[in-house]
C-alpha cells in the first residue's frame, strides 16, 4: 500500500526537478545545502543540472512516463522551465505534489489563457488581444497600432517567438504571421515604458507568503543585460509591486515561487507583463542581496518549511554572461571580472556556447543600487577587453 505523503518534506527526502538548465542546477545546489536528495529530468544529457544531482533521467518534456518515474521516486516534484507537457505534470501529480501547481502552470504556460486569466481576475495588463490564424490577426492586430509586439502563444523566450507589427494593414499582419511560423499568438500594444521591475513572490502549501523586494531591470534586444534589486524606484511603486505578487500568489494558488515581470509606465501604472512560476533571471542578485536565495526559497516554498527572511541585507546587480563573449577569436579571461571589488561569479557549466546563450552571470553588492550596477559593468567589461586583446 502506497503510503499518503504528507505536505511537509524533511531535508534527506528527494525532491525532483523537471527541466536541467542554470535554474535547475542552482536550485539543485541549494537543495542540497539544506541536506535533500536530488533528481532531475532533462532531454539534453551535458545540461548544467547533471553534475549536481544524485540521478539524472535522459528524457523529453512531453513522456509522460518518465515524469511520473521521477515522481515515483521523489517526495515533490517541481521544475525549472514552463515547457513541461500538461500530460508529463498530470502523470508526475499521480505519485507526488507538483509544486508550483498544475492547474497554474496550464494557466501560464499558455500566454493567450495566462492574459486572459490575469484580466479576468483584476490585475492590470496592456491591452491585447489574441488571434489564432491569419485571417483573425488580420482582423485584430491594426487597432494596436504600428509597433504592436506578436507574441507566439506557446514556447516563447528571451524575445524569442516575437514579432512587431512593422505597419497597421493586413500586410503587416501578413508579415508578423508567417515570421512566427502561423501559429496562434498574442498581440500587445507597445507600451511606453519608463522602466521595467519585476518581483518575486513565494508561497508556502501551508499559506506562508514572503516577496523579494523589487529588481529593476535593463534589457536590450529584448533579452535581460542587467537588473538590481532593491530596485530604485518611488517607495510607493515598490509597494503596488509587492502587492500585486502577493496578490497573485494567493488567487493562484502557488506552492513554490513566481517572478511577475511588470512594466512601469511613464504615468506611474504597473502593467504586468508576464508571470514565471520558477527561479527568475532578474532576481540572481538574490544570493547576496538577502538573506535567503530565490533558490533557498523555492526548496523552503516546495518543500513546506518556514520561508526565509527576504528583507534586503545590500543592494546587488546581476549581469548576464552571454554566449557572445566565448564566439571571438579570443577565449574570454572569465576571472578578470573578480579583480572588481564586490563581484562574484557563476557559471552554468555549459560547454556549447552560442551567441545569445545564457553561459554564466556576475553579481555584484554595491554601497547602493547604482554603485552595484556599476561594478557588475565594469567586471563584464573586463570579460569583453580580455576578448579584444
Ligand atoms: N507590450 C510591450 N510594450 C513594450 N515593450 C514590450 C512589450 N512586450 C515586450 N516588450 C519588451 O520585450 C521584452 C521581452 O518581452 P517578453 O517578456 O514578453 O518576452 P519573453 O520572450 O518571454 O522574454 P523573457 O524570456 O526574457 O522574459 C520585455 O521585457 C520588454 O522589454
Ligand atoms: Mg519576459
Amino acid at each position: 500500500m502506497t503510503q499518503k505523503k504528507s505536505s511537509r518534506i524533511i531535508p534527506g527526502q528527494t525532491i525532483g526537478i523537471l527541466g536541467g538548465g542554470q535554474l535547475g542546477r542552482m536550485t539543485a545546489i541549494a537543495a542540497r545545502a539544506l541536506g535533500y536528495q536530488v533528481h532531475a529530468l532533462d532531454p539534453d544529457p551535458q545540461c548544467p543540472v547533471r553534475p549536481v544531482v544524485d540521478r539524472f533521467l535522459d528524457a523529453r518534456f512531453d513522456e509522460p512516463d518518465a515524469a511520473a518515474y521521477l515522481a515515483r521516486r521523489c517526495a515533490v516534484v517541481t521544475l525549472e522551465i514552463e515547457q513541461i507537457s500538461q500530460a508529463s505534470l498530470e502523470a508526475a501529480a499521480q505519485h507526488a505534489p507538483v509544486r508550483p501547481g498544475v492547474e497554474l502552470m496550464r494557466i501560464v504556460q499558455h500566454r493567450a489563457r495566462q492574459k486572459a486569466w490575469l484580466t479576468g481576475h483584476g490585475f492590470p495588463v496592456g491591452e491585447w488581444r489574441e488571434a489564432s490564424s491569419e485571417d483573425e490577426l488580420v482582423r485584430v492586430a491594426p487597432a494596436l497600432g504600428v509597433g504592436a509586439f506578436v507574441k507566439v502563444s506557446e514556447g516563447g523566450y528571451d524575445g524569442r517567438g516575437q514579432a512587431r507589427l512593422r505597419t497597421a494593414d493586413a500586410s503587416g499582419a501578413r508579415e508578423a504571421w508567417k515570421s512566427l511560423g502561423e501559429v496562434p499568438c498574442v498581440i500587445e500594444r507597445a507600451l511606453d515604458l519608463e522602466a521595467e521591475l519585476s518581483v518575486l513572490v513565494a508561497r508556502s502549501p501551508s499559506g506562508e507568503v514572503k516577496v523579494f523586494a523589487a529588481a529593476l531591470n535593463e534589457h536590450i534586444n529584448q533579452v535581460l543585460d542587467v537588473s538590481v534589486t532593491p530596485a530604485p524606484v518611488d517607495p510607493i511603486v515598490a509597494q503596488r509591486a509587492h502587492e500585486i505578487g502577493a496578490d497573485l500568489a494567493v488567487s493562484l494558488g502557488l506552492e513554490g515561487i513566481l517572478a511577475v515581470e511588470l512594466f512601469l509606465l511613464r504615468d506611474g501604472s504597473l502593467k504586468v507583463n508576464e508571470l514565471s512560476p520558477r527561479p527568475h533571471n532578474t532576481f540572481h542578485a538574490t544570493e547576496l542581496a538577502s538573506p535567503t536565495s530565490q533558490f533557498a526559497q523555492l526548496v523552503r516554498a516546495v518543500c513546506d518549511l518556514p520561508l526565509g527572511v527576504v528583507d534586503p541585507v545590500r543592494p546587488a546587480a546581476i549581469a548576464n554572461l552571454l554566449g557572445d563573449l566565448w564566439c571571438g577569436p579570443n577565449p574570454p579571461r572569465i576571472e578578470a571580472a573578480l579583480e572588481v571589488p564586490g563581484v562574484n561569479l557563476y557559471l552554468y557549466g555549459k560547454t556549447i556556447a552560442r551567441p545569445g546563450r545564457k553561459m554564466g552571470h556576475l553579481i555584484s553588492t554595491g554601497d547602493n543600487p547604482e554603485d552595484a550596477m556599476r561594478r557588475v559593468r565594469e567586471a563584464r567589461a573586463r570579460i569583453e577587453a580580455s576578448v579584444r586583446t
